[in-house]
């Protein structure tokens, strides 16, 4: 008899460790066949192939997993009617208690920045742990400065002194705490959360915002302030992006009221952004404090606050700043580990070939960058709508067929 998951689309059989027999994820599958059905599409996305075998699951069952979630955890923060059990990751992929595989487009909240349980880390992480967890801040162990050495060395003059901690949290209050010290002020101004632009040209935009800013100085706060945090793109309704040239003008009008300007890099730093390593260096400005956390240890508990000598020592005027587990010998292991993990072109040969696909099915793009590795897209400005779907549905057919050639 044919198992019934085969008369289910490709597409809604989420592989398991066995690809002979794919499960499904019914309330996936159910949702997904319903939007299908409404909007009248009939082709189905395939999900890559990945060539990772999760181990079985044998922890609690997920009823008591349950249980345990209504009876001892905060609970507001499930996601999903029916929560997802996860169970193992590897690099981009997920997978549940059920063995069912998800791409993972949001990395533990903008966090898991090189990839899930990565091999590189995972090694450095398994030997920092057989040699030593824990010390303070009080001692010396090599981890903390080879990590101030490369982290230093990834930030412009004069942002090189560091400081280590736990959390975002953590360092956005210690950025704070630097801010008065330094300032002598107490008036901090930070966004809300924010609609995305309205739809006026840049110039215009900036301009509102900008006249909201003088709006909140002069109203809100004292003469002289201490500091302004900002994300260089907001980061969590969506991701918000200020009009070109706001935050360099906004950045000004903060340092003529004496206060520090302080660029919040948890989630759009270590390279998040891809064009910068840096989220501010793509608004052509230099903050005095550059706090970091999230994608810094790749799911690690670890964050850093980055800031000018000067600065540093304001701060150490006023308060001894100690931190238990801050910098510990594991972090910065971890940490230089993610630093040393940049991804590596693709060899010449492998994109060659998805080039020479590409030309096959009838899509001329060019090539660039320092190995080749780069598709340059323009097209000429008289292309329609369908042409450009045409395009892309190329680009992805030949990417795919690289993937598949790859998992072989
Ligand atoms: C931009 C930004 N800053 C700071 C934080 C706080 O970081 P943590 O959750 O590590 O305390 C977050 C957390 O989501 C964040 O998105």
């Amino acid at each position: 008899m044919t198992p019934a998951w085969r008369h289910l689309p490709r597409a809604l059989r989420l592989e398991t460790s066995s690809p002979r027999t794919p499960k499904t994820c019914p309330s996936l599958s159910r949702a997904f066949w319903r939007s299908v059905t409404k909007l009248g599409l009939h082709t189905k996305p395939r999900m890559p192939p990945c060539d990772f075998t999760p181990e079985k699951y044998q922890s609690m069952p997920y009823s008591r997993v349950l249980e345990v979630y209504r009876e001892h955890l905060s609970p507001e923060l499930a996601y999903f009617p029916e929560p997802l059990l996860l169970h193992q990751g590897h690099m981009q992929w997920l997978f549940d208690h059920k063995g069912n595989r998800y791409l993972d487009f949001f990395s533990g909240i903008v966090t898991v920045s090189v990839g899930h349980c990565h091999p590189k880390v995972n090694a450095v992480a398994q030997k920092q742990l057989g040699r030593l967890w824990h010390t303070s801040a009080l001692f010396f162990h090599p981890p903390i400065h080879e990590y101030a050495e490369k982290l230093s060395a990834l930030l412009p003059d004069p942002l090189k002194v560091i400081f280590l901690m736990n959390s975002g949290s953590e360092a956005n209050d210690l950025a704070m705490l630097m801010a008065r010290a330094h300032s002598k002020n107490t008036d901090i101004i930070s966004f809300r959360i924010q609609a995305a632009a309205m739809p006026l040209n840049c110039c215009q935009a900036k301009d509102q915002y900008i006249e909201q800013f003088k709006d909140t100085l002069s109203t809100c706060v004292g003469k002289s302030i201490a500091g302004f945090f900002a994300e260089p793109i907001q980061g969590v309704n969506g991701f918000v992006q200020y009009p070109k040239g706001f935050l360099k003008e906004a950045f000004q009008l903060v340092r003529e009221r004496g206060g520090v300007c302080i660029a919040d890099e948890v989630q759009t730093g270590f390279g998040r952004l891809g064009s910068h390593f840096w989220g501010f260096q793509t608004h052509g400005v230099l903050p005095d404090i550059v706090t970091m956390a999230k994608g810094i240890g790749n799911g690690f508990p670890m964050a850093a606050v980055v800031t000018t000598p000067e600065i540093a020592k304001s701060l150490a005027k006023c308060v001894l700043h100690f931190n238990t587990f801050g910098g510990n010998p594991m972090a910065c292991a971890i940490g230089s580990a993610v630093l040393e993990t940049s991804r590596q072109p693709l060899p010449r040969e492998e994109v060659s070939q998805i080039h020479e696909d590409c030309r096959q099915m009838g899509l001329i793009v060019g090539r660039g960058g320092l190995f080749s590795q780069t598709f340059r897209i323009a097209p000429s400005l008289c292309i329609t709508k369908p042409e450009a779907d045409f395009a892309v549905d190329v680009f992805r057919a030949a990417v795919t067929q690289h993937m598949e050639r790859r998992a072989k």
